[in-house]
């Protein structure tokens, strides 16, 4: 008996251990209790969990699926989003008819469940897979998977899940943020495909879009660069009669990302980071300005890679408000121009390669997938109500598919490599400035009189600005130069014809200019139309050849920033290499700050605009772009501005021009401005990009102050420059009294402290202390605690010879520039 008894328990405790449930699944005898502490499921290979949770800050409870070894709280899916539980009676189970249920205590009906039908005899179990999703699964039924979480997003994409719609089903799977960090419950911003005439992906605030994918190319969503690299992650599009989906996943399977839309309205892709254990943004939509939609309006083409303002209207239009669009708000969009006829007058197409197209639901859109795009373009030409047409399919084997769009064109934009080609209809006049245009640069000359009649207020003045290497004295000089006639280009060009046209000669991306052009013009380099003399401060003679030094330019020509300046071209004829740049109105920074008469000009408010676009802009050359440029001469004669102030930093590649292989580490010789210089680049000659903190943190003290670090000595203590002075003010708690006096009264002297202190964190002794420009952005952005700053280096005036000092100052009369005789080695 006894032994019978024995018997039993082995065989129940061998029964139990492998035939009664796994640890990943949720069966009619095996539930989860939230009472319970700490039961969940987890997955099989540990990598998602399946609980009880309460969102921080909230103690209601929820149950959720959670990146099981990840230790910051994330939860990925919330089943019971709107019907919180407020104790911790809850259980989940299997219910009588098979689905899996949510119930609170005791209570019959439950909080949320499965709620499908289900046939058959087959009992039914729950489990959590290695991707995160929970599946609802018939034995007896061919493991039928009857239902899962990933048909019902919340509000965090994982590869594998799809956004879209099972047509059999009706299902749409959109994404949706919680209503706050605190409330899991479905919030007003939503992420879904938008089936119209061409799917699209579509950010919503309630139900008006904030960000268009664009129409999918073939091998990627026109506006969704990031989403489809191809090395990094493989995409999925799927569009047949019983479903219009899209997904994708990592290459790499180690890789820990998602992509979440938050309640404050973006879609950001955030990637774990094991080294720093925390999560980070690694993309974000909207990403730019034009990404807002319909940024520019109606016939409105949004082309953030612009100097001055991002909008410009469509060949053949004008501003609907002229007004609005002179204070540089674009949304009301544009108009055709009267007198114009569009219907059987010898119409053709301007091209803008690169585009996002416009937008194709709720408006007269057509796709025919029967066509290809020469016969889309009879097509449209035909028809005198099409505006436009495009590739439905761009790339796939040079385009399958036609769509026209027959009413405004609606959220267009300009990208630098990815998009398609879009065709706008021009009437003949328009069509015959293009092609001439088009004409002049195949012979490789650019157009000295091209003039844009698509927006008078975009013209584009080039300047043009010159380095003639002296070979036989082994030195260098820089000018600028303006041109006498002017260089207009119709925007849409400026970036993006050029480009066209030099990728199909071979030439890469930049446009190249004849040197008769660039004399022409300039009036043969006429002294008249000098702006003034150039510099980048002394640099070695350049050891490269010719094709490196194309191949440089190339690169830097594509730090395509607002806060940079523009480089339009470049002209490499024997020993002459010139650089073009565009031409900003406003001179440098410190033809205003430093000037009595003019720096009243500039507000507060516009000062603390500068110093955040200087800030961004020296974000973007340290990490944002792709080529990690360290500036070495920031300073305030290298900070241009345009019409409307906006600053733009320039000589930002000269050091990786004429450096070579010197942009990090040790230098031999220092380059710079005394004053900007931090001390182990000024004493040891290393730089790095702490070094260019350091010269912006002597930048942002200037302009708060209004006084030059180079020749200012405080009254109260002459043997003081600058920084000592602001310094000893700052430990005295009377930093306000450094504040330039020509500021009126309008400002928040809570933002000017918050920026004396950055300013002073810039310029510490130890460059490891020194906050990186992102931390720099984001202090100015946002309201976050300061750490203190410790003593600054060099608080005493020194004595300065350098040729930069004295040329800066001796050029002020001109523009922008200091100076520039180097010495080759
Ligand atoms: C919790 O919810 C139950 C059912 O919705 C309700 O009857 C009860 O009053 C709530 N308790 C508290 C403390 O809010
Ligand atoms: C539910 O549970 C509560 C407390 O545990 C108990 O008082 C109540 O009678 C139960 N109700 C039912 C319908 O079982
Ligand atoms: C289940 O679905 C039915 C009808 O589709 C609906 O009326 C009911 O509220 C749902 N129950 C739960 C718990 O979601
Ligand atoms: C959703 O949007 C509406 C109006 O746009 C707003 O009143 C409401 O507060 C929003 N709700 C949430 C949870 O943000
Ligand atoms: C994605 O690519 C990886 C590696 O090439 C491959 O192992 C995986 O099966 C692919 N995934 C899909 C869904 O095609
Ligand atoms: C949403 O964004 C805010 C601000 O960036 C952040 O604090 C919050 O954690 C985000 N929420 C989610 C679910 O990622
Ligand atoms: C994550 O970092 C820890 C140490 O911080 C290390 O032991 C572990 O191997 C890392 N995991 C991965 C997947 O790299
Ligand atoms: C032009 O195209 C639209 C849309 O496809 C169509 O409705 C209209 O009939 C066409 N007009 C002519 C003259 O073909």
């Amino acid at each position: 008996m006894n032994s019978v008894n024995w018997l039993i328990r082995i065989l129940l405790v061998f029964f139990l251990s492998h035939f009664s449930f796994a640890a990943d699944t949720i069966t009619l005898d095996h539930f989860i209790q939230d009472n319970n502490d700490g039961v969940m499921i987890v997955s099989a290979a540990n990598i998602f969990a399946l609980g009880f949770f309460s969102p921080a800050g909230s103690t209601n409870r929820y149950v959720g699926i959670w990146y099981y070894q990840i230790p910051v709280e994330t939860p990925v899916w919330v089943a019971n989003r709107d019907n919180p539980i407020n104790d911790t009676s809850g259980i989940l189970r299997i219910d009588a008819g098979g689905n899996l249920a949510l119930f609170q205590g005791n209570q019959t009906l439950p909080v949320w469940s499965t709620n499908i039908s289900i046939a058959g005899s087959g009992s039914t179990f729950a489990q959590i897979l290695d991707s995160g999703n929970l599946v609802l699964i018939q034995e007896n039924n061919g493991n039928a998977v009857l239902w899962q979480s990933f048909g019902y997003p919340t509000n965090t994409w994982l590869s594998y899940m799809k956004v879209g719609f099972n047509l059999r089903t009706g299902l749409n799977q959109a994404y949706t943020s919680w209503k706050s960090s605190d409330d899991p419950g479905v919030g007003n911003i939503s992420f879904r495909m938008n089936p119209g005439v061409s799917p699209q992906l579509v950010l919503y605030k309630g139900s008006i879009p904030v960000w268009r994918s664009g129409t999918w190319t073939g091998k990627m969503w026109s506006s969704l660069p990031e989403m489809s690299r191809n090395f990094l992650i493989n995409v999925s599009f799927v569009d047949t009669d019983d479903e219009l989906s899209f997904s994708s996943d990592w290459k790499d399977s180690s890789l820990i990302a998602r992509y979440v839309t938050n309640e404050t309205g973006v879609t950001q892709r955030i990637l774990w980071n094991n080294a720093s254990q925390s999560w980070i943004i690694s993309y974000s939509i909207p990403n730019d300005q034009c990404d807002f939609y319909g940024h520019c309006g109606p016939n409105g083409y949004c082309n953030p890679y612009l100097g001055d303002f991002e909008c410009t209207c469509f060949p053949g239009f004008e501003p609907k408000s002229p007004q609005t669009w002179l204070i540089r708000d674009g949304s009301g969009g544009c108009v055709r121009k009267s007198g114009i006829s569009m219907c059987g007058n010898g119409e053709g197409f301007v091209k803008f390669p690169h585009a996002k197209v416009p937008d194709t639901s709720g408006v007269p859109a057509f796709v025919d997938m029967s066509i290809g795009l020469k016969q889309c373009a009879e097509k449209c030409l035909s028809n005198c109500s099409c505006m436009a047409y495009a590739s439905a399919n761009s790339d796939t084997n040079g385009g399958v598919g036609c769509l026209t769009w027959h009413g405004d064109l609606l959220d267009t934009r300009a990208y630098t490599e990815t998009g398609q080609d879009l065709y706008i209809r021009v009437d003949k006049n328009e069509l015959a400035r293009n092609t001439k245009k088009g004409l002049l640069q195949k012979k490789g000359v650019l157009a000295g009189v091209i003039v844009s009649s698509a927006s008078v207020f975009l013209i584009l003045v080039i300047f043009l600005r010159c380095w003639v290497q002296r070979q036989r004295r082994g030195v260098l000089t820089a000018e600028r130069m303006k041109g006498k006639n002017i260089i207009n280009f119709t925007t849409f060009e400026d970036s993006l014809g050029e480009k066209e046209f030099d990728k199909s000669t071979g030439n890469g991306d930049l446009p190249y200019f004849d040197l008769s052009t660039i004399a022409a013009a300039t009036n043969n380099f006429s002294s008249d139309n000098k702006l003034g003399q150039g510099g980048f401060g002394p640099v070695y003679k350049s050891g490269q050849g010719v094709q490196e030094f194309k191949n440089e330019i190339l690169l830097i020509s594509k730090l395509q920033h607002r806060n940079l300046v523009g480089m339009l071209g470049c002209c490499i004829e024997g020993e002459e290499k010139m650089l073009i740049y565009e031409f900003l109105p406003n001179k440098s920074l410190d033809t205003i700050i430093f000037d009595e008469s003019k720096r009243s000009l500039l507000d507060w408010k516009k000062r603390f605009e500068i110093i955040c676009g200087i800030a961004r802009g020296m974000m973007y050359l340290h990490q944002d772009s792709r080529l990690r440029v360290i500036h070495r001469d920031l300073k305030a004669s290298n900070v241009l501005l345009d019409a409307i102030m906006n600053p733009k930093i320039s000589d930002f590649g000269m050091a990786r021009i004429f450096g070579g292989d010197q942009i990090e580490g040790n230098t031999k010789r220092v380059v710079g401005t005394y004053g900007y210089m931090s001390p182990e680049y000024a004493m040891q000659g290393h730089f790095s990009m702490k070094s260019d903190v350091y010269s912006f943190g002597i930048l942002l003290l200037e302009i708060i102050t209004g006084k030059k670090i180079s020749s200012y000595f405080p009254d109260s203590n002459p043997s003081l420059n600058l920084v000592g002075h602001v310094w000893e003010l700052w430990k005295e708690d009377k930093a306000m009294e450094s504040v330039d006096s020509t500021l009126d009264d309008s400002y928040s002297s809570d933002e000017i402290l918050k920026c004396i202190q950055i300013g002073l964190l810039c310029v510490q002794e130890h460059a490891a202390h020194r906050p990186a420009m992102s931390t720099v952005v984001s202090m100015l952005s946002n309201e976050v605690t300061l750490p203190s700053p410790e003593q600054p280096a060099f608080l005493q005036n020194e004595s300065h010879k350098d040729d930069e000092i004295s040329n800066s100052e001796g050029t002020k009369s001109l523009n922008v520039v200091s100076i520039t005789t180097m010495q080759g080695r």
